[in-house]
């Protein structure tokens, strides 16, 4: 496993990371037993994942990792939640904060993010609540400070971009993905600039392996004029991403996501460990053939769609 430096952090992370929001939550979409979960998790740190993500809004994934942690070092993996930013009063942080901490069964989270940070509640959030994060900094709650994006409406990545030029995080959270690259222009650059540690999620979400999603997605993109008619098929839009070592989208996903130098680490969101074992070869396999890293580059980054929340529903 490779590891890379949380931006201005201290923290080496994994280059894959362990998500347990998205559609999986750790398998609690499909009631996994808990042995498998506690499986599933001890299994990511034998790969040599040491990065893990959740936040209070992702059911029980708190307690379930609080579980399956117990026993090991604390200092063996880098813990990031996050605290939502539709808290209205001050105090609110502090109280969803030591509640995280209860169920994760620590004394301290090494990344606390606000969660889904939208432009819209951009100034009203860190007015009133970036100084509840800095005390919980100063209080050994909290090692590192920052923020997520609400990545299926602010998929141009207004309110990250701004923190970034702004400089108030110590890491950000981006939505990346094959055909959703938008934050290799606008999020990757700015966070080098400033030593910003980038996590990626969404690198797969559910459409990149739902072929019919992704078909009906790339259709209605040429419908809007996003896309060029002749960019791609629309009945197998990525297919040519595969071969020459490429062997699934989910493999061309991970590996792409990782490809920036500014990428800290690229959460999987899969409940399935023998998926997370695919994954981490594939992580290991960096980079994708060139020629086709540029043309998805070359296509997608002038799209600068998202329709992940739709096809989220579709699915569900
Ligand atoms: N705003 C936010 O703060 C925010 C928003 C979204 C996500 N997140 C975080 O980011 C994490 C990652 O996002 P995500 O959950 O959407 O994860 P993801 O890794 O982009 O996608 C997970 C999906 O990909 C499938 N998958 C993974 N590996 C596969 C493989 N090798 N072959 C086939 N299918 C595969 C999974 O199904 P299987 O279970 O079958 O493998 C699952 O349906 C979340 O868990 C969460 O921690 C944060």
């Amino acid at each position: 496993m490779e590891y890379r430096q949380l931006g201005r952090t201290n923290l080496s992370v994994s280059l894959l990371g362990l998500g347990s929001g998205g559609a999986n939550r750790l398998g609690q979409a499909h009631s996994a037993a808990r042995e498998d979960v506690h499986r599933l998790v001890r299994g990511a740190l034998d790969l040599g994942i040491n990065f893990i993500d959740t936040a209070p809004a992702y059911g029980d994934s708190e307690a379930l990792l609080g579980e399956a942690l117990a026993g090991v070092r604390r200092n063996a993996y880098v813990l990031g939640t996050k605290v939502s930013t539709r808290a209205t009063s001050r105090g609110d942080l502090r109280v969803s904060l030591e509640q995280s901490l209860k169920r994760l069964r620590t004394d301290y989270v090494d990344v606390l993010y606000f969660h889904g940070l939208a432009p819209e509640v951009y100034d009203t959030t860190l007015e009133t609540f970036m100084p509840e994060m800095q005390q919980a900094q100063r209080d050994g709650l909290v090692r590192f400070t920052g923020a997520t994006e609400r990545y299926e409406t602010d998929f141009v990545h207004t309110a990250l971009e701004r923190a970034l030029r702004e400089d108030v995080f110590d890491v950000v959270m981006v939505g990346h993905n094959l055909i959703s690259p938008g934050g290799l222009r606008n999020v990757m650059p700015v966070a080098a600039e400033h030593n910003v540690g980038v996590v990626v999620m969404c690198a797969v979400r559910t459409i990149i392996v739902s072929p019919q999603l992704l078909s009906e997605t790339i259709r209605q993109w040429k419908d809007d004029g996003a896309l060029a008619e002749d960019a791609v098929s629309d009945d197998a839009p990525l297919d040519w991403v595969l071969g020459d070592g490429v062997e699934s989208l989910a493999d061309a996903a991970y590996r792409f996501a990782a490809e920036d130098p500014a990428v800290s680490t690229v959460l999987s969101g899969t409940a399935n460990l023998a998926h997370l074992e695919a994954n981490a070869r594939s992580i290991a396999a960096l980079p994708l053939p060139r020629d086709i890293s540029q043309r998805l580059r070359d296509t997608f980054i002038p799209a600068n769609k998202s329709v992940l929340l739709h096809a989220f529903r579709r699915r569900a």
